[in-house]
């Protein structure tokens, strides 16, 4: 039947150098269809949207749009024909304000030709209350979260009247209201016939928006199931090409002494949070995005420093003051916004993995090349970073792989306390088992371990007890040995009397 679908894109076929990262990949879409796209990290899945969006342009295939053959070079283009992309990592940030953001290149005019700024304002914020953001539309895009942005991304496709939308991991920085919001706009914009194509690693997503889903492997097309037809264990075996039974291990951690000493310490963001963490333990930090989880470790690591309360590392009471002091005391910190503070992108895989440890294995000034290769094979194995090479630069890197490769560096540091900040964030499911593995085997080497995590299922198989937050306090500590433990047992202390901050 012509006209069925709304988007087909044939045989799609992309290189970089000699590295095949596409080879031959079709998809069919429909009018009102939202499709996952899943597959393991540098599958394929962000190239082929890019490919969509005319950021890359494709070796060999062809696309139709609305039944006719397109030729997508630039975004323009791609604008042109109704695609609108949001982008797994939102780069430039331009200096202008939310209103002229939204209506770029589709400016209100007066009867004078005259910029209408008055009707801009007006309607940026029609455009964001039907979004649920209460945003002042004369704010600066620079001085926006990441959230913000995004969501402010998808104003802007919503307002263009796209017919095809692309969301690359939408939710991977979203608080749990702001999710819910995207979800609801999601279906709104089903019921109005836009395609869209969902990126994701969060299985629990894909189920709960999407109506088919699309399997990448190693650039391969896999298969498309309708979400009602298949489940978790069979789209977690397309994506890896084997059976796979759970991504959690049974065993928990158990504590031995005290390491950490945790008393009222308080910064900019927490307020007298207090606890123990023990030798060889895994204490999860849940709680809702914004809660302060992050600005605890920011504080324990010294890079917003305590204003008060005590640190007491074995016995012995310290001043942390600085990220030196920290590393000092033995405590690591894997940030949360990798991008930004855990990565060099424009140096190598190689030179990236070892940075932390180097000064382990320089002796007499010279660098032991058989313990860095060492080090660099066992975690690219452990993890199956997706590399051409480990002299190719870490910028190159898929999304996730990036992450992997930061991950590496400090799990191969050894720290006596790790602090691992939301540690699977675009991981996908066989690196998230194998990260839960490498914290276990940590923990039983007698490493003791705090993980921040947004998800439930992740904290809960994890930890050897778990600590919920909220507005800046630190309100539970749940110990799975005494306290009966479930996602709805943790939310209600997460939301307990507090309202969710939203933007
Ligand atoms: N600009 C580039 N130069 C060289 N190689 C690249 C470039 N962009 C992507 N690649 C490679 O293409 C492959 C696919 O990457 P892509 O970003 O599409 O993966 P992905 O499925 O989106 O993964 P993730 O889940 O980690 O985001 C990877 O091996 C990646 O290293
Ligand atoms: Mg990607």
């Amino acid at each position: 039947m012509p006209g069925e679908f709304l988007l087909e894109m044939s045989d799609i076929t992309k290189a970089f150098g000699t590295n095949v990262v596409l080879d031959g990949v079709s998809i069919q879409v429909k009018p009102g269809e939202v499709r996952a796209l899943m597959g393991e990290n540098g599958a394929g899945k962000s190239t082929l949207m890019k490919i969509l969006g005319g950021i890359y342009s494709g070796d060999q295939g062809s696309i139709r749009i609305g039944g006719e053959d397109v030729k997508i070079n630039t975004v323009d283009d791609a604008r042109k024909y109704g695609v609108s992309f949001i982008h797994q990592e939102i780069s430039n940030v331009p200096n202008m304000n939310i209103a002229e953001n939204l209506f770029l290149g589709r400016e209100f005019k007066n009867s004078l030709g005259l910029l209408d700024y008055k009707k801009m304002h007006q309607e940026a914020k029609k455009a964001l209350d039907a979004l649920g953001l209460d945003m002042d539309t004369h704010r600066l895009i620079a001085g926006l979260s990441i959230a913000q942005q995004q969501m402010l991304e998808i104003a802007r496709a919503i307002n263009e009247d796209a017919k095809i939308i692309i969301m690359d991991e939408p939710t991977a920085s979203l608080s749990h209201g702001e999710t819910e919001h995207l979800f609801k706009q999601i279906d709104l914009l089903r019921s109005k016939n836009v395609a869209i194509i969902y990126i994701s690693h969060r299985m629990e997503e894909t189920f709960k928006v999407c109506d088919s889903v699309t399997i990448l492997r190693d650039g391969e097309f896999i298969g498309t199931k309708n979400t009602k037809e298949t489940n978790e264990k069979e789209l977690i075996s397309m994506m890896v090409g084997r059976e796979f039974e759970s991504i959690y291990s049974t065993h928990r951690a158990e504590g031995g002494e005290t390491v950490l000493e945790v008393k009222n310490l308080t910064n900019s963001n927490v307020k007298n949070v207090s606890f123990e963490l023990k030798r060889g333990e895994i204490l999860g930090f849940s709680g809702l995005v914004g809660a302060g989880r992050t600005e605890m470790a920011l504080g324990l690591f010294g890079i917003d420093p305590a204003t008060s309360g005590e640190i007491v590392i074995n016995g012995k009471s310290v001043k942390i003051r600085s990220p030196k002091d920290a590393v000092a005391n033995g405590i690591m910190l894997v940030p949360e916004d990798r991008k930004v503070q855990g990565l060099f992108l424009g140096h190598s895989i190689a030179t990236n993995l070892t940075f932390q440890v180097l000064p382990s294995f320089i002796h007499n000034f010279k660098v032991n090349k058989k313990k860095e290769r060492e080090i660099i094979e066992t975690y690219q194995n452990k993890l199956s970073i997706k590399m051409a090479s480990v002299n190719q630069l870490a910028g190159e890197l898929s999304g996730g792989n990036q992450q992997k490769v930061v991950i590496s560096k400090w799990l191969a540091a050894k720290p006596d306390v790790l602090i691992l900040d939301e540690p699977t964030r675009g991981i996908d499911v066989g690196a998230k088992a194998e990260i839960y593995k490498l914290m276990q085997d940590l923990a039983a080497e007698g490493v003791s371990i705090i993980m921040i995590s947004s998800e439930l299922p992740e904290i809960i198989n994890n930890s050897s007890r778990i600590a919920v937050m909220n507005e800046g306090r630190l309100v539970k500590i749940l110990d799975p040995k005494t306290d009966e433990i479930t996602q709805e047992i943790i939310m209600s202390y997460a939301v307990e009397e507090g309202v969710e901050e939203y933007v």
